[in-house]
């Protein structure tokens, strides 16, 4: 299949789209690389031996993405592009709905000019919001976020389910990551956000490298096992893999289906420390702090129906996840 991969360039992105060569496929990247590094497509072809065709295309431009469709017959589109940040989302709300809304409507216009009906969308478990009972699943109400980020994402799904009510023969798959963490075996490819790092794996390497002094767990007080937040942390090459088990479910089916994309287990914030120190061998000075505003307590996915329906499992564990993840942090350029 040709698929177009908005945001291919970016920490999710570039491991679907090594997958997908991998795989036999034809992924076309668009990345306006404010979140990504151009020299990332030279590293998929170090990793991969072929060479993306790439577009430094700004997603909301939809003569750009014309251009796109017209020189490529694209069979699907896998939408990663969007911003991420949780807490900016808070300060600058309409920088957030305006970027991430106006791209997903633009690419689903587009789309629908040249008839491409498969549509993957990166969703996040943020869309379950703070009301619900974890473990997290797909049935249950996900209309509410707490962060404008958040909103973003159940916003989009709610206009994908809306657009393939109208559009029978059009298929979206809503993807809802827990929290991918890790990097490629190469160390060629990992999460390198700009700046001091929001997410605690990045902000271990950091420490973990020098580069920081110490990580601060968000929280030693909460009605948890040891006291600190539990996540459903996933190896983001399980994640990428999970893009190409969607994309065969989108092309055989119609309508908008949701997927946990988690490992259906808990994991603590010190638990994941002592994890990276002895995958590592490294010793990582941490101090617990006050809780950060906005995070739950603990969350993790029933991830029973991506098994069924999609076939797919997570197959990596923490020790992967931790050592992979030093492995492109410690030689971070
Ligand atoms: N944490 C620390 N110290 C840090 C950074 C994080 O203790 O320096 C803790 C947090 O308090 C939380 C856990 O590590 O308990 C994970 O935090 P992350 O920021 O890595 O991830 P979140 O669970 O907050 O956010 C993730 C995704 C978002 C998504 C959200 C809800 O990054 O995109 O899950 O699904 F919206």
């Amino acid at each position: 299949m040709t698929i177009l991969v908005t945001g291919g360039a970016g920490y999710i992105g570039s491991h679907t789209v090594v997958e997908l060569l991998q795989a036999g496929h034809t992924p076309i990247i668009a990345d306006d690389l404010s979140n990504a590094r151009a020299d990332v497509i030279d590293r998929i072809e170090t990793i991969t031996g072929q060479r993306p065709v790439f577009y430094q295309t700004d997603c909301k431009d939809a003569a750009a993405l014309r251009r796109i469709f017209s020189s490529h017959p694209i069979d699907a589109v896998i939408h990663f592009a969007a911003f991420k940040a949780v807490g900016e989302s808070v300060k600058l709300p309409l920088k957030y709905y305006r970027n991430n809304l106006d791209t997903a409507l633009t690419l689903l216009e587009v789309m629908e000019e040249f008839g491409c009906k498969n549509f993957v969308f990166s969703s996040s478990a943020t869309v379950y919001g703070p009301n619900n009972p974890y473990p997290y699943r797909e049935e249950m109400k996900a209309i509410e976020s707490s962060s404008p980020y958040g909103w973003t994402k159940v916003m989009i799904e709610r206009i994908l389910t809306d657009y393939c009510t109208a559009k029978p023969d059009f298929s979206a798959v809503l993807l809802r990551y827990f929290n991918p963490i890790g990097a490629h075996e190469s160390g060629l490819l990992g999460d390198e956000p700009n700046g001091i790092p929001n997410n605690l794996m990045p902000y271990i390497g950091r420490v973990a490298a020098g580069q920081l002094e110490k990580l601060t767990v968000f929280g030693g007080d909460y009605d948890t096992p040891d006291g600190t937040c539990q996540r459903d942390y996933l190896h983001v090459v399980d994640l990428a893999v999970g893009h190409l088990k969607a994309l065969q479910y989108c092309a055989a089916h119609k309508g908008a289906e949701a997927f946990n994309l988690g490992t259906g287990s808990g994991v603590s914030v010190l638990e994941l420390v002592n994890a990276f120190q002895s995958a590592n061998g490294i010793d990582l000075p941490y101090t617990v702090g006050p809780r950060r505003e906005g995070d739950l307590p603990a969350f993790w996915a029933d991830a029973s129906k991506a098994k069924t329906l999609l076939g797919w499992e997570a197959v990596h564990t923490v020790e992967d996840m931790c050592r992979s993840s030093w492995n492109f942090a410690k030689n971070a350029r």
